[in-house]
């Protein structure tokens, strides 16, 4: 082992890191897009409820587990094994972890590289600089590979600073200013004509829809990617927790911070764009479906500014801002899993290891970004669509089946005496074994077969 190992300094430190691994893309775009192309509030209670009732034990399970063992994913799944079998489970899921934590960054650094590289598009062209603020906004391979290079070497810089130096001295800047943002942006939004109406979509259950199989499957693999579960970015942040603290606690406010976000962006996206189709934007495919994904974050909204005049420059670089901040606090924490492996195991010290392992990652985003047809769309599926259930699985076995009932219970008790007859003890530990494993196996299952 390479040193001591890092710890959060306060609560109020590790809530804002965790909570800034939970909220990026996935809330600011990913949930917005989707509740917008699957019905609006039938994906939202959907999200709610997969949420709650499976993504928020699942993230107790990694954050237990980090805590007690005090180490990365591959260390800490294995102490809590006790046979060689499991031990050799352990170690396997372990690597499957980090390799899917370096995989999701490959393919995020080159999405979080377009938001910087938008909100720059809209100020070159203010100033002028029309042929720039082309080639900013309009998609190439060079555009897309230095974006992705910035961003890299950002993430990259602030995980070599550490955990309380690199993790939280940011997350503490940027987490408020994110949110600051945010409510920002609604606020104004609200104000403009068209918004009621996207509020209405969003807001107003139509039942009915919730319970389509593949809305289904699609919140909960939302829920488990804005979670940041399955790859050890969790366990490694629990691992930084001091054994004072409330572990159970801490998990309820990240689950919280993070819904509430995704719901507040909700709040935000949906609305704007019925305020783009008042100002004459198209909002509807050829089919009539609302339009969604990509096209909506980087076609529709800009389109939308652009029909605000100079105010629309100010909101879009706000915009373009704010899911930068989203997508570089959640990066950090990718980076972090593969990063607390190497400086554990192989004992490099945590500088090398963090510009070692970006290398490693931002070759592989190089390659993607050289094949954007045949890989981008590739690697999202293969990570979030089957390694994430597939990890979250796992760790839920480790926590339910394959540790002691007993370390459980006294890992919990650690910061939380009562903890044997919290409501939290009496329903978690059935709930992990049982349900969990279950509910995915079976989402997951169906997801594979049909
Ligand atoms: N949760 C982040 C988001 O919503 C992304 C993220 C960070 C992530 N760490 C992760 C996703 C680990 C999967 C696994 O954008």
């Amino acid at each position: 082992m390479a040193g001591t190992r890092g710890e959060f300094s306060s609560r109020l430190g590790f809530i804002l890191a965790a909570s800034g691994s939970a909220v990026g893309l996935g809330n600011i775009w990913g949930f917005p897009t989707q509740a917008a192309s699957n019905g609006g509030a039938a994906f939202l209670l959907m999200y709610l409820l997969m949420a709650f009732l499976l993504a928020y034990p699942a993230l107790m399970a990694e954050l237990i587990i980090g805590r007690h063992a005090k180490a990365n994913i591959v260390s800490a799944l294995r102490q809590v094994s006790n046979t060689t079998f499991s031990r050799f489970v352990a170690s396997l899921s372990g690597f499957a972890g980090i390799i899917t934590a370096s995989l999701i960054l490959a393919f995020y650094a080159i999405v979080a590289g377009w938001m910087i590289a938008f909100a720059a598009g809209p100020v070159m062209g203010a100033a002028g600089q029309e042929e720039v603020a082309g080639w900013l906004t309009g998609f190439g391979h060079g555009r897309n590979l230095a974006f992705m290079l910035i961003f890299m070497l950002m993430t990259c810089l602030i995980i070599s600073g550490g955990v309380q130096q690199g993790i939280e001295k940011w997350s503490t800047r940027l987490m408020p200013l994110l949110i600051i943002i945010l409510l920002a942006l609604i606020a104004y939004v609200m104000t403009l004509p068209g918004a009621m109406q996207g509020i209405k979509v969003y807001l107003l259950p139509d039942f009915g829809r919730s319970f389509n199989f593949q809305l289904i499957v699609n919140a909960l693999g939302q829920a488990f990617f804005s979670l940041s579960l399955g790859v050890g970015t969790m366990l490694v942040y629990g691992s930084y927790v001091s054994k004072t603290e409330n572990i159970a606690s801490l998990g309820r406010a990240i689950t919280l911070i993070d819904i509430g976000i995704a719901v507040l962006a909700g709040l935000l996206i949906i609305p704007a764009m019925y305020v783009a189709q008042h100002n004459g934007v198209e909002i509807f495919d050829a089919a009539g479906k609302l339009i969604g994904e990509d096209t909506l974050i980087f076609t529709v909204l800009p389109a939308l500014f652009s029909t605000m005049g100079d105010t629309g420059i100010v909101v879009g670089v706000a915009f373009f801002v704010l899911m930068t901040i989203a997508a570089l606090t959640s990066s950090i924490s990718l980076l972090e899993s593969p990063v607390s492996y190497v400086t554990e195991v192989h004992g490099l010290s945590r500088r090398a290891a963090a510009f070692l392992v970006s290398a490693v990652i931002t070759l592989i985003s190089a390659i993607i970004v050289f094949n954007f047809g045949d890989l981008f769309v590739f690697v999202i599926t293969l990570t979030t669509r089957y390694a994430q259930p597939l990890l979250g699985l796992m760790l839920c076995l480790f926590a339910g089946w394959i540790w002691h009932r007993n370390h459980v219970l006294e890992e919990i008790k650690a910061g939380f005496e009562s903890a044997e007859q919290s409501f939290f003890w009496r329903i978690w530990p059935a709930y992990i074994r049982y349900v969990c494993p279950v509910v995915i196996l079976t989402v997951f299952g169906q997801k594979v077969l049909g």
